[in-house]
């Protein structure tokens, strides 16, 4: 029997996408979740893939898809967004906003199937966080903390149902080149209007690019990472991009001011 894999956030051009086809080329059962069945392209008609609306800041329609889709063996909580602005130009709501889809979307989906993998002794939670789920910067607060807040909630369930047979695992990209940039619900400066932080904006979003000189990443290539961690699964945390690894690897090595330092050396920041 091929294992079920219920992946959030499948539409196209994303990294839900392209580890739908990657695990459906594997022979997995994968049910391709999205918002908007439209937005699912090329998946609608892939072998293996069978498409289901889900948006996971409904409940109703959470206990729709896992009704629909039955005994899952593999979650990949893969949707996700970014509130993008200064913290002083955020609201309680812009904050309960980012935490709806990043941290109580997951949550829904792990309540939902952990009942069923626990009682066959057996699954794998895939949580896809960001290299923002263990460093934060600049105008990333918001989604910073709800990437922390879902590696939290990850490495506690680790330690609790390891104990039933169920893996846990966080995949933590840096840049990838998605519609994610594009889909960022931007506030303040970064939505251009008059702002004290538009100098702090505008020296970030060079900085973005002095990081990642060649481009970002592929989203085949963090797929790839889901994957391995899917069916090897040696570690909890996956690094998934280069430049990823590039800045923990810095960040361990380095205090709180060290680090600062370094990145305002590195990256040309005066703010
Ligand atoms: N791209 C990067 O640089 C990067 C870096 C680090 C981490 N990540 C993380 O990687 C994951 C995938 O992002 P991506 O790069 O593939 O970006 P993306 O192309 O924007 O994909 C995000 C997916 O999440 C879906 N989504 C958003 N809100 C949702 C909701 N309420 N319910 C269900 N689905 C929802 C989107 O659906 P719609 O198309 O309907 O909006 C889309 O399918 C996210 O968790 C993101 O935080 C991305």
């Amino acid at each position: 029997m091929p294992k079920s894999v219920l992946i959030t956030g499948c539409s196209s051009g994303g990294i839900g996408h392209a580890a739908a086809v990657q695990l459906a080329a594997k022979g997995y059962n994968v049910f391709a979740t999205v918002r908007n069945a439209a937005k699912a392209g090329d998946l609608a008609a892939a072998d293996n893939v069978t498409v289901l609306e889900l948006d996971v800041r409904e409940q109703t329609s959470v206990d729709a898809a896992l009704a629909q889709a039955g005994d899952i063996d593999v979650l990949v909580n893969n949707a996700g967004f970014e509130v993008w602005g200064a913290l002083e130009e955020m609201t309680v709501d812009d904050l309960k906003d980012q935490f709806e889809t990043n941290v109580y979307g997951p949550f829904r989906l792990v309540l939902g199937v952990l009942p069923g993998m626990r009682k066959r002794e057996n699954g794998v939670i895939v949580n896809v966080s960001s290299v923002a789920g263990r460093v934060a910067g600049p105008l990333n607060g918001l989604y910073a903390a709800s990437k922390w807040a879902l590696e939290a909630l990850s490495e506690t369930l680790k330690y609790e149902v390891g104990h039933f047979g169920i893996r846990v695992h966080i995949i933590e990209p840096g840049g990838v080149e998605t519609a994610f940039g594009a889909n960022r619900r931007l506030v303040g400066a970064a939505a251009g209007e008059e702002s004290l932080y538009a100098e702090m904006f505008s020296q970030w979003e060079a900085a973005g690019q002095r990081l990642n000189p060649d481009g970002a990443a592929q989203p085949d290539v963090v797929a790839a990472v889901i994957v391995d961690a899917i069916e090897n699964g040696d570690k909890f945390r996956y690094p998934a991009t280069q430049d990823a690894e590039f800045v923990f690897n810095a960040r361990k090595a380095m205090t709180d001011e060290q680090f600062e330092q370094a990145m305002r050396q590195q990256l040309g920041l005066t703010w």
